[in-house]
């Protein structure tokens, strides 16, 4: 049904919708003259007078003609007609967020072999993630400038990972989020983010998991520099 309305009105038409919903169409009626309508259309008042009929004929406002004008709301159809001109210009100029991220590969205190071998973490990984990660944490220590870009890092889709228990503790939930690591030298590899759910924005570590032990498979030693892309993979 709104496909044939959309087709029944050209470009004009959708040009004064959307004119009409800039003066206040979608939130109810709004009050106009074709005189006014037709100034801001810069258009004569007998075009405007007939993109408003064309309009209404297509189901796309509803008009109540008074004395000294008409008030004129925009149908569902009409709203329907705006939305999809308006999710073609998020495509045009909404691209996935990414933030990325410089620091040097540094050794941590050695917890990260524990954690991330824990069956109630492993599980969530397989499931949620897609892999068994290798079982430790590649830390990078991240550069002064890096530090405070952290916080872009919400806009990317996080992976939750949930808290859990055993008979003798509870574990904390974590957050994942997807990335890509690349060193000095071009080489990349898919990895994920991983950190406590209530992370400190000032942290300077980030830690990263993913399927191979990346010492290895990219050459990495403490003191390399490293870019991680966040929201990528
Ligand atoms: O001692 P540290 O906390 O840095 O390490 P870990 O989390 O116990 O991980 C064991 C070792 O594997 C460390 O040297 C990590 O840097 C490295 N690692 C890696 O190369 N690739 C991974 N995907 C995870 C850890």
């Amino acid at each position: 049904m709104s496909l044939t309305a959309t087709s029944a009105v050209g470009h004009d038409e959708r040009a004064t919708l959307k004119l009409l919903a800039l003066s206040g169409g979608l939130g109810g009626d709004v009050k106009l003259s074709c005189a006014d309508l037709a100034e801001r259309l810069d258009a004569s008042n007998q075009t405007a007078s007939r993109r408003l009929q064309r309009l209404e004929s297509s189901g796309l406002i509803e008009r109540d003609t008074v004395s000294d004008g008409q008030w004129i709301a925009i149908t569902d159809e009409g709203e329907r007609e705006l939305r999809t001109a308006y999710e073609e210009y998020r495509r045009i100029f909404e691209t996935a967020p990414q933030v990325d991220l410089d620091g040097t590969v540094t050794s941590g205190m050695g917890e990260g072999r524990h954690y991330i071998s824990l069956p109630g973490y492993q599980r969530q990984f397989e499931d949620r993630l897609g892999y068994d990660p290798f079982p430790g944490t590649l830390n990078v220590e991240l550069r002064d400038e890096a530090v405070p870009r952290r916080r872009a890092m919400e806009a990317v889709e996080p992976i939750p990972i949930d808290g859990w228990e055993d008979d003798d503790r509870t574990y904390g939930p974590a957050v994942c989020h997807p990335a890509t690591i690349e060193t000095a030298d071009g080489e990349t590899a898919a990895v994920h983010t991983i950190a406590p759910e209530r992370t400190h924005h000032d942290d300077d570590q980030l830690e990263v998991i993913a399927p191979e032990k990346l010492r290895d498979a990219l050459d990495l030693t403490d003191g390399d520099h490293v870019t991680i892309h966040v929201g990528a993979h």
